[in-house]
């Protein structure tokens, strides 16, 4: 069968495929244009995608009636539409659990880079400013005993819950549903609304699904909840923030600051927020080690070639 891979992967993943299938592998850094694509799926069983490529009903009509399976290189999948999978009877699939930790990690990285307004004295380095220490240069704020509000209490959030517990700080969390009552004393945290998570937390870190029900959930009035002195933080997906009303925020001083790796029009970054020394902007790296970004495409292939096998995929998207 054939194997249509979107974009440049790990080579493990090629061969893993390689060794059942017939492979059509995408190997430059350059993102395939939309043409090109539209043009190398027709014939395909299966499609490696990643978050760079759409997967729209217009794709999987280009692959034609025999493709199976879109297995994502990525846990989030908005750039997939299950509803057009699911009506041309493709499988979709996608990769958690392997990039929990690196993305917890960045999170936290998020949360200190902020607080303790480390890109910013970054560039005072750099930009070979003068400085001195002095009592009151350059002050945070320290997180020990201050309050993370995870928004989507998923893996990627509790993940990130243990390392701000490590740190001191105490948790709570708004989510759909109630959490595992073992993981909830294990991190001794507390359920509240989303408005009552916004008035109460020192640092906000989302960790929810992009949707339509999340596009701009922090919005103009979610950032006026939130105290002046709190931190905004997004690993999760760009337009899940209103990125002009937070630029807004940002500047009048409505937050303290906000740590951000996704970005609403990614690759693009609104170039209000450009400017301002209390966002920390990084280009979406939350899976990025050499060790995740690898586990993510073998989990990838595996999610294939199981569905090409007529196995039930390890990963579905349901
Ligand atoms: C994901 O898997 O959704 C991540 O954003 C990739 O970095």
């Amino acid at each position: 069968m054939r194997v249509v891979v979107t974009g440049r992967v790990h080579e493990e993943a090629i061969t893993m495929l390689q060794a059942e299938h017939e492979v059509l592998a995408w190997r430059s850094e350059t993102l395939v244009s939309r043409e090109q694509l539209l043009h190398r799926v027709d014939g395909a069983d299966a499609i490696l995608s990643l978050l760079t490529e759409k997967v729209d009903a217009e794709l999987l009509a280009a692959a034609g009636p025999q493709l199976q399976v879109v297995s994502n290189v990525a846990v989030g999948f908005n750039n997939i539409d299950v509803t057009a999978c699911r009506a041309r009877g493709v499988i979709a699939t996608n990769t958690p659990g392997v990039l929990t930790d690196a993305t917890a990690d960045i999170a936290m990285a998020l949360i200190l880079m902020s607080t303790r307004r480390l890109a910013e004295g970054e560039r005072v380095i750099r930009s070979e400013q003068s400085w001195q220490w002095g009592m009151f240069y350059m002050l945070g704020t320290s997180i020990q005993g201050s309050q993370l509000g995870v928004v989507g209490m998923g893996q990627i959030g509790a993940a990130l819950a243990r390392r701000a517990k490590a740190f001191g700080m105490t948790i709570a969390y708004s989510n759909r549903s109630e959490i595992a009552p073992e993981l909830a004393s294990e991190l001794g945290c507390l359920r509240l609304s989303m408005e009552e998570l916004l008035q109460t937390s020192d640092v906000v870190s989302l960790h929810c699904p992009y949707s339509e029900a999340t596009h701009h959930l922090i919005d103009a009035k979610a950032l006026a909840m939130m105290k002046s002195s709190a931190y905004l933080i997004n690993t999760a997906r760009g337009p899940v923030v209103d990125e002009s009303a937070l630029a807004d925020a940002l500047r009048s001083g409505q937050i303290a600051g906000a740590g951000l790796d996704v970005f609403e029009k990614e690759p693009d970054v609104n170039p209000d927020l450009l400017g301002l020394d209390n966002a920390v902007l990084i280009p979406h790296l939350g899976s990025a080690t050499i060790e995740t970004r690898t586990a993510m495409a073998t989990l990838a292939a595996t999610n294939a070639l199981a569905v090409l096998r007529g196995e039930p995929a390890p990963n579905p998207i349901t």
